[in-house]
């Protein structure tokens, strides 16, 4: 046990900035405390409490063979790791080409796509000489191959206090999937899928259903939706290799098809689940209904381990689908592609009650709109639509390109608009979530507000999944149904910063670059699933009205704190001490 109280009075956040480290080796319930706090921590490698290797080698046994001690990918590119020799110039060539391919980083057994929240500490490089260490990848890796692997490794981790991660496909912006020294289960091989015709289940929809494993991914699940007869759609993400029973559901899910139906999580009709003390649960409006809720939208990795769910399908139609490019090519008159953007941006109330959806990127002297999305429609309609933005652009002499197309089916749409998006930038991201108060009151505000900070650079998604639907009970933040336009910021970061710069830029993203946009938009909200962990009153900022619900059912359903990510219901006692390697609880 560690006791710095020859220290009264220094707040923790100065201690970590002088970096002041807290080696104790504590046993689950020793304590460890810093001022006049007292903190229970997560067992760590080198602490007392940290299992036998008899107890990995027993564990290891349970999973039937399927745990593995985390190499990182590159290691490969270095003369040794952990003392073992691990050059190999061809696989080192290899995961340097597949690096930023965001399919290949989803089938990787713990990397993150936002390499940040690694520590960047063995990246791909051409000096084998250098180090590579684990940096806050996890320690050791269970490979899930079925729902019992998942329940050893909740059960492990439980028993032994360790940092639990779930792993699915690494997409996460806030690196939840990742933490130092824990152990991950990666659920990317639970790949069942099973359709439905008509949903036989409790509640009142009788349509179609798809049950599907942990680890699907996004447009692997369209494309063997589409293969149904006949063909079926579900609301999924804009992304290709997301997840879809992992964090995006559990966070609430916009995409393409959400201003349509809802969010992903409004989609939900039964969770198959291991609760925190190691339990096979489902949940649905029949049993475990408060679970149920929960997990609509109460966040990833907080209420339980999700083994599949069971989500609506719908007929796929005919869709329309658009682009608009204002860029250099065009003009370099940064005013004449502002005008562009705020002639596109202030119409967003107009797409979201054509139940449209828009997916744009705006850089310096770079805005486009790739895709406009508009389901069960045609081009003559879409043209339609779009006419007050062209006649606008035109009316203020902006240059664009734009085409319409019309497809047979929302699937072609998607195949044919979204694009592959690449991973391994070393950045924070935040965001934010617009009403259509906020774009109706304060559209040229939001606007003016977005060119302030375009510098750093944003991904934007025109989505309203609350107009025009019936009021689904989930625990998705109220203000998404009033939702029309919602941002996603960037903040490049350089590689190897201290403690103190990361805190900097955490500061530098929440005030400087999604300052402007919050005091543009009194009206709107942030998203858990693409927003800022030091995200202001991230409470109410993420789950609104529904949070002391919330936080109620996270003592209920994981009173221990088995599974954690940072901003989620119930964490406001854990905090990162020694400079993020060590997972503590006031108590
Ligand atoms: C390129 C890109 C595009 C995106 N597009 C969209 C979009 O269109 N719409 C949208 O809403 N979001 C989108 N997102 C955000 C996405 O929803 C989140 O990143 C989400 O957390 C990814 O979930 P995952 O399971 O694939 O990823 P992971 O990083 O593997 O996991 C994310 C979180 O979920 C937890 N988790 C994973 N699996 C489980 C499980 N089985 N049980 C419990 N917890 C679990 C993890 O512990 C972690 O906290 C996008 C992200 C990226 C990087
Ligand atoms: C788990 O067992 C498998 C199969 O015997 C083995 O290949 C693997 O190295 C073991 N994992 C650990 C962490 O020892
Ligand atoms: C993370 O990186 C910083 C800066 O290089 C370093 O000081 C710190 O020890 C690293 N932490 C881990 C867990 O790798
Ligand atoms: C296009 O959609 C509109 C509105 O739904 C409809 O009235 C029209 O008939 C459609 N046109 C064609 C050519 O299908
Ligand atoms: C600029 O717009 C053109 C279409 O006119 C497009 O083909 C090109 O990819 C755009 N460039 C960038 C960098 O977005
Ligand atoms: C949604 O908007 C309406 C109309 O502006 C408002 O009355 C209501 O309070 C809003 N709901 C939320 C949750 O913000």
């Amino acid at each position: 046990m560690l006791a710095l109280a020859a220290l009264p009075g220094l707040s923790v956040v100065l201690l970590l900035l002088q970096g002041i480290s807290v080696n104790a080796s504590p046993a689950p319930d020793e304590i460890t405390t810093i001022g006049t706090t007292r903190y229970a921590c997560k067992c760590y490698r080198g602490d007392r409490c940290w299992p036998s290797s008899n107890s990995w080698a027993i564990l290891n046994y349970t999973v039937n063979g399927n745990l593995r001690a985390v190499v990182p990918d590159p290691a490969v590119c270095y003369n040794t790791f952990n003392g073992r020799r691990t050059y190999n110039a061809e696989a080192c060539a290899e995961v340097t080409r597949k690096w930023t391919d965001q399919n290949w980083q989803s089938d990787r057994q713990v990397s993150a796509h936002w390499i940040l929240w690694t520590n960047t500490t063995c990246l791909p490089t051409e000096n084998p000489d250098d180090s590579c260490t684990l940096g806050n990848l996890p320690e050791y890796v269970i490979m899930a191959k079925r729902a019992e692997h998942i329940k050893a490794g909740v059960d492990f981790a439980r028993r032994n206090n360790l940092r639990l991660i779930i792993r699915n496909t690494g997409h996460d912006f806030l690196g939840r999937s990742t933490g130092f020294g824990s152990l991950a289960i990666n659920t990317h091989a639970l790949k069942d899928v099973r359709f439905v015709d008509r949903y036989r289940g409790p509640g009142s929809w009788t349509g179609g259903a798809v049950t599907v494993g942990a680890g699907i991914q996004g447009r692997e699940l369209l494309t063997l939706a589409h293969e149904q007869n006949p063909p079926r759609v579900f609301v999924g993400g804009e992304c290709p290799s997301v997840g879809f029973a992992g964090g995006y559901i559990q966070g609430g899910g916009h995409g393409p098809l959400a201003s349509l139906y809802g969010m992903a999580a409004d989609q939900a009709l039964s969770f198959d689940v291991v609760t925190a003390d190691g339990r096979y649960v489902t949940a649905n409006s029949a049993v475990n209904s408060d679970l149920f809720w929960a997990l609509k939208g109460g966040g990833p990795s907080t209420f339980a381990a999700v083994v599949s769910v069971t989500v609506k399908t719908f007929v796929d139609a005919p869709a329309a689908g658009a682009s608009l490019y204002v860029n250099f090519t065009h003009t370099v008159d940064q005013e004449l592609i502002w005008k562009g953007f705020r002639a596109f941006h202030n119409l967003a109330n107009h797409y979201i009650d054509n139940n449209m959806f828009a997916y744009y990127e705006a850089f310096p002297f770079i805005f486009r709109v790739r895709p406009f999305v508009a389901p069960q429609s045609n081009a003559t309609r879409l043209a339609e639509i779009l006419k007050p933005l062209y006649d606008q652009l035109q009316a203020e002499g902006v240059p664009y390109d734009s085409e319409i197309k019309e497809y047979s089916s929302y699937y072609d749409l998607y195949i044919d608009l979204f694009e592959d998006e690449v991973s391994g930038a070393n950045t924070l991201v935040g965001g934010r979530l617009f009403t259509r108060r906020d774009i109706a009151e304060h559209g040229d505000e939001i606007a003016a507000a977005k060119r302030s900070i375009v510098q750093n650079g944003m991904i934007g998604h025109i989505v309203g999944p609350g107009v025009n639907l019936p009021v689904s009970d989930t625990a998705i933040n109220p203000v998404w149904r009033n939702g029309s336009s919602f941002t996603i910021t960037l903040y490049e970061q350089p590689f190897g910063t201290s403690w103190e710069e990361k805190m900097a830029g955490e500061k530098y993203l929440t005030d400087i670059v999604d300052g402007p946009l919050r005091a543009a938009s009194p009206y709107g909200a942030a998203y858990v699933n693409e927003g800022n962990l030091a995200e202001p009153n991230w409470q109410t900022a993420y789950w609104g009205d529904n949070y002391p619900r919330l936080l109620e059912l996270k003592q209920k359903w994981d009173p221990l704190g088995v599974f954690y990510a940072r901003t989620t219901p119930g964490t406001e006692n854990w905090e990162m001490l020694d400079e993020g390697k060590k997972l503590c609880k006031r108590v």
